[in-house]
């Protein structure tokens, strides 16, 4: 008789953003009457920007000759990729990453959950808390958090670093020492930012310890501050200790796309064991490529026009999340992030919890959210919203609000 992988079986719930997704759907069934403004998961509303669309176009033409057609992808990503990536995210940031370090995948979702198989199960994990829910679903599923505590909402083998108003939304230097350290900066979902001397510190600390950071730099294109760093390889001695994360969803609204990367530079070993070997291997072994007509969309994303275009791109988002954040504060509420990321955190009023603030506004204003508490124990009494609704709708929102 067969046997289930019973890690599954500790999981709290379902999916965060499945939940809310279910929670919505009932509610509007049940009153068809309302008209709904979604402001809970950070999915794009812009359309894809012209040059990638004619990048996309020419590469589908490519695709129907039979001297121009691609089958499989390189292991690792096509090269004229990989070396837009070097150099655009990389090189021209005075950041050390060569492209052969660079794994083209569909996206930063599935890389931030597969990234912990090539760690032990044994290895104690940090995460902050409010976190992004896949590192540490990804990781009760692989066995490695130990039980959970329904009372705290805290799993025993999990070191959590809470981010609250006191410390600016930003981690302290755990008092245990863990393995794996989950960083997400510009943080998803606080929206706060660290300064390149904050991430300095954990660079510092990470390899005095033997630590590997896994560093989420997924809204790193929302920075419009000039001391917060766009890659974690800013920072000095990051090439021997971190692994980073990027994603083509939000710098450029591939949420329906799919593309994203993994850097694992040649210099983080365990022992003499190259990680980047690692990965190699699982990615070889499990994966077979993003599309080649993804990826020559990816591509046009450094391109001189697809550059300005997005830039017009963000602004629009960011101009989003100016309104919610000084819209929020006229009408009374304390709110941080959404200047160097496209969320806002606000706190719940009146002591509401997350799910109460959530059902409120939800019934009174029609607008949907998402509860803090999601994220983590440290999130309870929060409520994130996201800048990547219309304009129209953002201004439809906030006006409901403050009428409630
Ligand atoms: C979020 O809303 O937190 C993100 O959009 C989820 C994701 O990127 O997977």
């Amino acid at each position: 008789m067969y046997k289930i992988n019973e890690n599954y079986l500790k999981l709290p719930g379902s999916y965060l953003f499945s939940t809310i997704g279910k929670k919505v759907t009932a509610y509007t069934a049940a009153h068809p009457e309302k008209s709904i403004i979604r402001l809970g998961i950070g999915d794009v509303t812009q359309p894809l920007a012209p040059a990638i669309i004619e990048a996309m176009h020419s590469a589908v033409d490519e695709m129907g000759s039979a001297e121009t057609f691609r089958g499989y992808a390189p292991d690792l990503g096509y090269e004229f990729l990989r070396n837009a990536i070097a150099e655009g995210d990389y090189r021209l940031r005075g950041a050390d990453i060569k492209a052969d370090e660079i794994f083209v995948s569909d996206g930063a979702k599935c890389d931030s959950g597969n990234i912990q198989e090539i760690f032990s199960t044994d290895n104690r994990i940090a995460v902050c808390d409010p976190v992004y829910p896949v590192y540490v679903d990804t990781n009760v599923m692989a066995g490695r958090t130990g039980t959970y505590d329904p009372a705290t909402e805290m799993w025993s083998d999990i070191i959590y670093m809470p981010c609250l108003a006191e410390n600016g939304f930003a981690p302290e230097l755990p008092k245990e020492t863990p393995d794996l350290i989950y960083l997400c900066f510009p943080n998803n979902p606080t929206g706060s930012a660290v300064t390149k001397a904050q991430l300095q510190i954990w660079v510092d600390y990470a390899n005095r310890t033997g630590a590997v950071i896994i560093y989420d730099a997924a809204y790193e294109a929302y920075i419009s501050e000039e001391n917060v760093p766009h890659t974690i390889y800013e920072c000095e001695g990051a090439r021997s200790c971190a692994i980073e994360l990027k994603s083509f969803s939000k710098n450029a609204g591939f949420t329906g796309v799919r593309l994203g990367y993994t850097v694992i530079p040649k210099d983080l070993k365990c022992g003499d064991i190259s990680l980047h070997a690692l990965w190699a291997r699982r990615h070889g072994t499990k994966y077979n490529g993003a599309p080649y007509i993804i990826q020559r969309a990816g591509e046009a994303v450094y391109s001189d026009a697809g550059k300005a275009q997005l830039k017009k791109q963000i602004a629009y988002y960011m101009k989003n999340a100016k309104t919610i954040r000084e819209g929020l504060e006229t009408a009374g509420y304390t709110v941080s992030g959404g200047v160097n990321a496209p969320y806002i955190w606000l706190k719940t009023p009146e002591n509401m919890t997350s799910w109460e603030f959530f059902d409120y506004l939800l019934e009174r204003a029609g607008v949907v959210g998402t509860p803090g508490s999601g994220f983590g124990p440290s999130g309870e009494g929060y409520f994130r919203l996201t800048a990547f609704g219309s304009y129209e709708n953002t201004l439809a929102a906030l006006e409901r609000i403050k009428q409630i």
